[in-house]
């Protein structure tokens, strides 16, 4: 089947890379050509696991290629999707469709025989239904059937959730493009993962539902991981007596500093929006957003604490910058808002993370960015963990305490044990885990 994807990030470039991979002939577009350009050298604008072994391999078989021409590409494909970004409008928080606007206006001048034209950007509920009508209007012969087709991809994870979805969702007015796109996903569903169709209206709100329930579960443990604190429990054992119950579930009941990233922050945001302005408030929603604004800095005070009340002259270590592991983007990153209140708090930060580095350097300068852990806690004050990426989750505890000043360690990931942690004489604090709280962590006594 030939496939043109329009718009070549993250989306695109791993829907493009995993359909070309299912045999599919694939065109990813992008306008930007040094990055058309640099794609097909071989060289990926972001860091995914196997995202670049899964594009050398397509392109060398003959099934992926990149242009920045769109007409050509989209005349020859029966499936266009459109993988162009969403961003939150400055100001009052929608989605900016702008891209994606554009994008119907070219593909509508460019589209010839029967299309599916699928939208993969996170688009506010009648998005598809615009869509269609700006290619109606734009080019009145085009026959196009217009889908909503969400993508549900974690970063860091993204070529497994593609591989290996728990549903693919499609949102379908005209019938001719259930076949289609059953063409498209058909090694999925051999696979036993559900394709279920609905109406296009439908398809956009799961999308957001979804991403808004995750965040509610995300802020629910986090907030009992301060009752934990203040009652004593412990928020790990209380997540996982919660989590064995099936209609619970156990994922995403991990508590931390607060979510970040490229979707949640901007979703719950664009979903508080529409319903406000369909007069159906999503007031569960628009507390979430708010709980997890405040959490963020609230880390900062935590640290403060941690250092006795005082950070002032004092070098706080930062283990980690990404606003999860095995990515390089800084989106909303929780570290921005801790980093931010311990700096005005007049503490010196010294940070290191093994991709993020890159994009926190144009976010805060004032940091000083060292090249590993060690070097992190080198005459530190306190070490703050702050994202999880697996290279912390050993360290040489012993090293790291001779390396710093005092043996502070704050844990906003729950990744290390209470025992093993002061074992080392060290002071620490974990998330929703205070001391004698049972289970093997808990936050340390000696430091409070
Ligand atoms: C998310 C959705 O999972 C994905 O389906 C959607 O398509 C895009 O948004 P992503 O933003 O890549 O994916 O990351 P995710 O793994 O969901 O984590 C989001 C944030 O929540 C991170 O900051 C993470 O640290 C935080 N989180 C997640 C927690 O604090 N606790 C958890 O239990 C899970």
């Amino acid at each position: 089947m030939k496939i043109a994807i329009v718009g070549s990030g993250y989306v695109g470039l791993v829907t493009g890379g995993c359909l070309a991979d299912f045999g599919h002939d694939v065109t990813c577009i992008d306008k930007d050509e040094d990055k058309i350009e640099a794609l097909e050298r071989g060289e990926i604008p972001i860091y995914e696991p196997g995202l670049a072994e899964l594009v050398k391999a397509n392109v060398a078989a003959g099934r992926l290629a990149f242009t920045t021409q769109l007409a050509g590409a989209v005349a020859a494909a029966q499936v266009v999707f459109i993988a162009v970004g969403t961003p939150s409008r400055r100001g009052d928080g929608h989605a900016d469709l702008r891209y994606v606007r554009d994008a119907a206006r070219e593909v509508a001048e460019a589209v010839s025989g029967f299309t599916v034209v699928a939208t993969k950007s996170t688009v506010p509920v009648g998005t598809g239904d615009e869509v269609a009508q700006i290619i109606a209007t734009t080019n009145p012969s085009a026959d196009v059937a217009v889908v909503a087709n969400p993508e549900f991809l974690r970063e860091g994870a993204a070529i497994d959730d593609f591989k290996r979805p728990d549903r693919i969702v499609v949102g379908i007015e005209d019938e001719r493009a259930r076949s289609v796109i059953s063409a498209v996903y058909r090694p999925l569903y051999l696979n036993k993962s559900p394709l279920m169709f609905t109406n296009r209206r439908t398809a956009e709100l799961i999308k957001y539902g979804a991403n808004a329930f995750l965040a509610m579960k995300i802020t629910f443990i986090n907030e009992m991981a301060d009752l934990c604190e203040a009652a004593g429990g412990n928020v790990q054992e209380v997540a996982r007596g919660m989590g064995l119950d099936n209609r619970i579930g156990g994922k995403f009941l991990h508590a931390g500093p607060g979510f970040g990233g490229s979707c949640f922050p901007k979703d719950t945001l664009a979903l508080i929006k529409i319903g406000q302005d369909l007069g159906s408030p999503m007031r569960l929603v628009e507390t979430t957003v708010s709980i997890n604004e405040q959490r963020k800095r609230a880390m900062s005070r935590k640290v403060v604490a941690a250092c006795g009340g005082e950070v002032r002259g004092k070098t706080i270590g930062v283990l980690g910058l990404t606003f999860k592991p095995n990515t390089d983007d800084m989106r909303a990153a929780p570290s921005l808002d801790i980093i931010g209140g311990l700096l005005d708090q007049g503490a010196r930060i010294v940070a290191y993370d093994p991709y993020g580095m890159a994009a926190a350097r144009g976010l805060i300068d004032t940091v000083e960015y060292v090249s590993n852990a060690y070097a992190v806690a080198d005459n530190a004050d306190a070490l703050v963990l702050v994202t999880e990426w697996d290279e912390f989750r050993s360290l040489d505890l012993a090293r790291i305490k001779t390396a710093m000043k005092a043996p502070v360690l704050v844990d906003l990931r729950n990744v290390y044990s209470h025992d093993e942690v002061t074992r080392h004489g060290f002071a620490y604090f974990s998330v929703g885990r205070p001391a004698g709280a049972g289970g093997k962590s808990g936050q340390s006594e000696a430091a409070e």
